[in-house]
């Protein structure tokens, strides 16, 4: 299984739960990745360290991608490390749930900083590089579909990258670089962990919802990833695929 072999990816928030997964599924369909961190380094290295004892090749990069100027270092890493930018997947996210009464101005500045500037400003800094061929694949979520309550910040932050993945796969389709999204369903992941998802009525309530019968794993997310940041999805733009056990 070789078919990112000689492109070079940067996958942000890669230090855990499904940006690790992704990492390591381009890494094994032959990609070189920089697996990229905000806090998190020995998660980080950690990934790293699977994907070289693998045979493949990458490398921890940490950066904000709410600040511009690491966004572009995380970028630039890729181009000093490996000579080129074919695929950015725009993974870092944050979650948290509020009802209308809990939100707060800090609540929706924080998801909104990850989860949309994050993606605009990792996006602008890779167009410099990416060349025909190359692609963007931002993780979205199925939660855009369900409308559950007290998400409606979280909603609309995913809302607003599904909004940005067909803007910009317009505007980037002369120059034959593709942007697609991914919206996964419920995945059991060190985020979900910690937020306390794992294991309470919500997570029951989320896979009673899931028409597969389960919770998502990371790889469930990262093989339909490393489909469109590959040339067999060559034909695909502007397109947002759920990975999410049948919720739609
Ligand atoms: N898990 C789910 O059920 C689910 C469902 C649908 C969609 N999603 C989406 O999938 C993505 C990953 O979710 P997950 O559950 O795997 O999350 P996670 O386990 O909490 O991991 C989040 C990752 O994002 C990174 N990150 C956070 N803030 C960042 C920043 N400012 N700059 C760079 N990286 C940053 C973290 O890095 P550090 O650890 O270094 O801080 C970490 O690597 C998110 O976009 C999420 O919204 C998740």
């Amino acid at each position: 299984m070789s078919k990112l072999a000689g492109k070079v990816a940067v996958v942000t928030g890669a230090s855990k739960g499904i940006g690790a997964g992704i990492a390591k599924a381009l890494a094994k369909n032959g990609a070189a990745v920089v697996v990229n961190y905000a806090s998190s380094r020995e998660g980080a290295e950690a990934v790293v360290a699977a994907i070289v004892a693998a045979g493949g090749r990458a490398v921890a990069v940490r950066g904000d991608v709410t600040k511009a100027t690491e966004a572009q270092a995380v970028i630039e890493a890729a181009v000093t490390q490996f000579g080129r930018l074919d695929v950015l997947v725009n993974n870092s996210g944050v979650y948290a749930f509020a009802t209308i009464e809990e939100v707060t101005e800090a609540h929706y500045r924080q998801l909104f900083d990850v989860n949309v500037l994050g993606v605009l400003l990792a996006s602008q800094a890779a167009a410099k590089h990416l060349g025909e061929g190359g692609s963007i694949v931002n993780i979205s979520s199925a939660i855009t579909d369900i409308e559950m309550p007290a998400s409606a910040v979280y909603t609309a932050t995913k809302s607003a990258v599904n909004a940005i993945t067909g803007v910009l796969a317009n505007e980037l389709a002369p120059r034959r670089i593709r942007v697609n999204a991914v919206s996964p369903g419920y995945v059991v992941t060190e985020g979900t962990q910690s937020a306390g998802i794992a294991g309470s009525e919500m997570e029951a309530g989320l896979v009673a919802q899931t028409p597969l019968g389960r919770a998502g794993q990371p790889d469930d997310v990262a093989d339909v990833v490393a489909f469109l940041a590959s040339d067999e999805a060559r034909w695909v733009t502007g397109a947002v695929i759920n990975a999410a056990g049948g919720v739609r």
